[in-house]
């Protein structure tokens, strides 16, 4: 659709115009009040817990250079293959055009930012990120074209206790939002040399039993074989379960790594299971890869995914450093919270105020601002209509109880006359008289009864 057919009026004739509504992409939401309220109240979980664990956010462009993820993810992926938002840009005066993606993810831009700002040169770093992400898949529940992640990376570590403490981030977030009942699967994808022995055995067992590969399959047995052991075609479930697993061509080293991880996991009593068939749909792993996975949300129940990626910076053109990370799905976690019926605080002002003459606006606001200032949430009622005054007092307290406060301070004239306003209390209790020229008491009386 172009511009001038979103203005454009279904009656141009008319003296009025009449616009059709415009609505929002396909697969991509609007977060509105009060469901907002789950975000902000999950963002600051996520930012606590980050401090807690010394990550240090992270903010990068959500467009970048489309080669970064053709170069950094694997072009035989599906997100490379068939789920970007890419577009040429206009061309600068030399003529060239950039060709460019909406991110589907962001380990490789924070890569690309890290390199960019030789933000190793004085060892590691732990950085975390929430922010959009897109993909072009089919809209589902769980699955949106624009969706949203937390994640956290640790770059310039090589030993299996940072793959551990990443898992462990992950698990003490899922804790601190108080969600149950997430199983955490674990697998090792080995290093470059144990996977071509891997991929070779794999080939071999995928071409004796061609007949029975679907066109996806087929299609990756020479490009991606590791692929199709990820296969969610139920026929051929049996044959990827069957086939050689790489955990049988791990090296000494690659096995001491994963038992280090584990033993971690078991010292901080966080259960785990083997998925020998836990690839992840991204192709810069090695190593330990998981996931977080519930049964609660259906078909999309991966909440979190990540692993070990030693090899990407240094494809993304940085100098060779180690790395970890994992991202999770804050849609599918607020669906997961909403399926426990885990209480999320709602956002409800401490008092709201209830004017009767619009002549002492100016004055009300006055103290509105410096009680807001002294810390406290207020609301003031305003009309839709001012033409009607400020409306009746039975009207404002319907408003002022539909907005959940706990007090109505309530400005009339007579208390105005005597430099006070009163407080009453919406839940039930006594009402009682505050002078104005004492904000702080006034403040502190409003905020004591809410503990
Ligand atoms: P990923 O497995 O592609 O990994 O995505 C991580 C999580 O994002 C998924 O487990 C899921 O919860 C959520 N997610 C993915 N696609 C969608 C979608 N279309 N709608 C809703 N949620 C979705 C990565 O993106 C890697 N960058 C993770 C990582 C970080 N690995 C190392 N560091």
């Amino acid at each position: 659709m172009t511009v001038s057919s979103i203005n454009e009026t279904e009656s141009p004739v008319a003296a009025k115009p009449v616009f059709k509504p415009v609505h929002a992409v396909r697969g991509m939401n609007d977060i509105v009040p009060p469901e907002s309220a789950r975000w902000e109240w999950l963002e600051e979980q996520v930012r606590s817990v980050m401090q807690r664990w010394a990550y240090r956010n992270i903010r990068t462009p959500v467009l970048e250079h489309t080669g970064l993820f053709v170069r950094g993810l694997g072009e035989v992926t599906d997100i490379v293959e068939k789920e970007m938002y890419s577009f040429t840009d206009r061309a600068d005066k030399t003529g060239d055009a950039d060709h460019l993606s909406l991110r589907p993810e962001n380990t490789a831009g924070v890569v690309r930012a890290v390199t960019e700002h030789n933000l190793l040169y004085d060892g590691g770093k732990r950085l975390y990120y929430m922010a959009p992400m897109f993909r072009r898949e089919r809209p589902q529940r769980g699955r949106y074209r624009q969706f949203h992640q937390v994640g956290a990376e640790a770059l310039g570590f090589a030993g299996p206790e940072v793959d551990a403490e990443i898992i462990l981030l992950a698990h003490a977030l899922l804790q601190q939002l108080g969600l149950r009942d997430v199983r955490l699967e674990l697998n090792s994808l080995g290093q470059p040399a144990e996977r071509l022995q891997h991929r070779a055995a794999l080939i071999a067992y995928f071409e004796a039993h061609k007949d029975e590969l679907d066109e996806d399959a087929r299609r990756r047995l020479h490009s991606n074989p590791l692929r199709i052991l990820d296969t969610k075609n139920p026929a051929m479930q049996a044959l990827a379960q069957q086939a050689p697993k790489l955990l049988d061509y791990l090296g000494e080293q690659s096995l001491k790594h994963f038992e280090q991880v584990q033993a971690i996991l078991d010292a901080n009593g966080v259960a785990w299971q083997i998925n020998p068939r836990l690839v992840r749909g991204l192709d810069y792993y090695n190593l330990t890869v998981f996931e977080f996975i519930t049964d609660a949300l259906g078909a999309q129940g991966t909440i979190c995914g990540g692993g070990r990626y030693d090899y990407l910076i240094e494809q993304i053109g940085g100098k060779p450093a180690p790395a970890v990370g994992w991202a999770f799905g804050v849609e599918r976690v607020l669906e997961l919270l909403k399926e426990q019926q885990i209480a999320v605080p709602a956002q409800v002002p401490q008092a709201y105020a209830v004017v009767a003459e619009p002549a002492s606006l100016p004055q009300v606001m006055a103290v509105l601002t410096q009680l807001r200032q002294a810390g406290v949430a207020v609301q003031m009622h305003a009309p839709a209509d001012s033409a009607q005054g400020l409306g009746s007092f039975k009207s404002q307290f319907k408003r002022a109880d539909a907005s959940g406060a706990a007090w109505a301070l309530v400005f009339g004239p007579d208390e105005l006359a005597r430099g006070e306003v009163t407080l009453k209390p919406l839940r039930g209790g006594e009402q009682t008289q505050l002078a104005l020229a004492d904000i702080p008491a006034l403040a502190a009386r409003i905020q004591s009864s809410l503990g």
